[in-house]
């Protein structure tokens, strides 16, 4: 209701849907199809444009809801689902599974009894993938003996972001960045994902995850891997997947005792009328899973290979900090020798959220005579402003691509594995830890073992006001 619908929508209005495509909804629900357009209707209706009524009647129209109990007894779901489909096999079919891991396995079996799997189907997997390697090796396993790898479809909704798109362009298009795009220029790399929002309402989901998995082990690596690839030699699926799995694979791994020095774990507590992380509001009461999870993760990363060695990726997540922003930020070495005082080194921002944009930090001359003060300041690129055409949300451009059978930004089942790899011994660690994730109160940017984390190397988190 918040992200797949309102993209389909907008798709529609913008004519990328044709006349005969139809959304079909498949829950355990027992809803009409009247139903379903009822609460799409009263759900989704104040998230569009509401500028034309027939065009949203006619997105209504295309709507449909079938009752399946996936591992259940009655299998009567399937025969509705058929009747539904039939006369169209000669179409492109699209499994969007936005359910629990565990079911993509049985949900696939089971729409390949039911004679549903035809040649021009695709499956989308929304994340986690498993919660660790070996359940994450089992569901491609199961999805993958039903259907064939470029017919999966493994979103990570990042990929859609326009600039996670743009800093590719970036990059490959331009000449100037790629010679300085090293460890003889770069001192390090800050990638963050901060959220304000808390969890109410997800612990039964979010006890189990901890935003190692829930962040990092997905959106935050896919940033990274963005970031250090080696330039592909065509824009292509097969070639930009090919490097971001080199990537993930010189990721060195943290383990054993590595794991308290180069990660941070923090949960949030009580501050400023927010409750803390326990005491947020939700259907289950806190466990002693409850008191282990991480709302909050830092991690130093380092990437072994020629580019990179030697230079950190300081990797930050969390919910209920102080504001909402996603950014890379690439920091250069400091001037050789500097002839003026004062002055810091040049960064390059690129920022996911909440303005999409990119930002250049040199530094300049304050105006004045006397004494050169020195002053960094940006050059900065917004999209919203720089171009007019409305940004597409990214689950809009990803369910396009899902449609127009391009998988370039989904993650293939090697770079899902690679990053599992790289996770589970900082999972097993923090599990065998007696130690309980670091306090910070709602509203703070994490627990002092962060900026301990960079401040061991006298660097600091890229913090501005917002
Ligand atoms: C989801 C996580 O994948 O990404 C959520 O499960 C998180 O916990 C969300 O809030 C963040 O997405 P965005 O686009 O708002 O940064």
């Amino acid at each position: 209701m918040r992200k797949l619908l309102p993209a389909l929508y907008h798709s529609d209005r913008e004519g990328r849907l044709s006349p005969e495509t139809r959304v079909i909804a498949m829950s355990r629900g027992g809803l009409t199809d009247a139903d379903f357009r009822g609460k799409v209707d009263a759900e989704v209706r104040d998230q569009v444009p509401m500028d034309d009524p027939d065009l949203w009647q006619r997105f209504l129209g295309r709507l449909h809801h079938v009752s399946v109990d996936v591992g259940g007894a009655d299998k009567s779901g399937w025969g509705a689902l058929t009747r539904l489909l039939a006369g169209y096999e000669q179409r492109d079919r699209i499994f969007y599974l936005a359910s629990p891991p565990r079911t993509f396995g049985p949900f696939c079996r089971e729409l390949d009894e039911a004679g549903l799997v035809t040649p021009r189907s695709r499956v989308v997997l929304e994340k986690p993938l498993g919660h660790d390697l070996p359940s994450a090796q089992r569901i491609n396993d199961e999805v993958g003996a039903i259907f064939d790898e470029r017919q999966i479809f493994r979103i990570d909704h990042y990929l859609g972001k326009e600039t996670v798109q743009n800093l590719l362009v970036l990059r490959f298009a331009n000449a100037f960045l790629e010679p300085i795009w090293n460890s003889l220029w770069i001192d390090h790399v800050q990638i963050t994902a901060a959220e304000t929002v808390g969890t109410p309402g997800r612990r039964g989901y979010y006890d189990h995850a901890g935003a190692l998995r829930d962040m990092v082990q997905n959106h935050l690596l896919q940033l990274l891997t963005l970031t250090a690839m080696e330039p592909p030699a065509r824009n292509d699926r097969e070639a930009i997947r090919d490097e971001k799995v080199k990537v993930l694979q010189a990721l060195r791994p943290i383990t054993g005792t590595e794991v308290a020095r180069f990660t941070v774990r923090g949960q949030y507590t009580e501050a400023d009328e927010m409750p803390g992380y326990l005491d947020e509001p939700g259907s289950t009461p806190p466990t002693e899973a409850s008191q282990r999870v991480e709302t909050f993760t830092a991690i130093r990363a380092e990437i072994k290979n020629w580019r990179w060695a030697g230079v950190p990726f300081y990797l930050r997540t969390g919910k209920r900090m102080p504001y909402r922003r996603s950014e890379i930020v690439v920091q250069f070495k400091d001037v050789p020798h500097s002839i003026f005082p004062g002055g810091s080194p040049n960064r390059l921002v690129l920022r996911l959220q909440p303005e999409e944009g990119i930002e250049l930090h040199i530094m300049a001359k304050e105006p004045g005579a006397g004494e050169v003060t020195l002053k960094p300041v940006p050059l900065s690129l917004n999209f919203g402003k720089t171009f007019t055409a409305r940004v597409p949300e990214a689950y809009e451009r990803l369910l396009m691509d899902v449609l127009a059978g391009n998988p370039t930004l989904f993650m293939r089942r090697d770079e899902v594995e690679a990053a599992w790899r790289w996770i589970d011994p900082i999972l097993s660690a923090w599990e065998a830890s007696a130690d309980l994730p670091e306090p910070y109160p709602a509203g703070t940017t994490g627990p002092a073992g962060a900026h301990e984390l960079l401040g061991r190397s006298g660097r600091a988190w890229h913090e501005e006001e917002a």
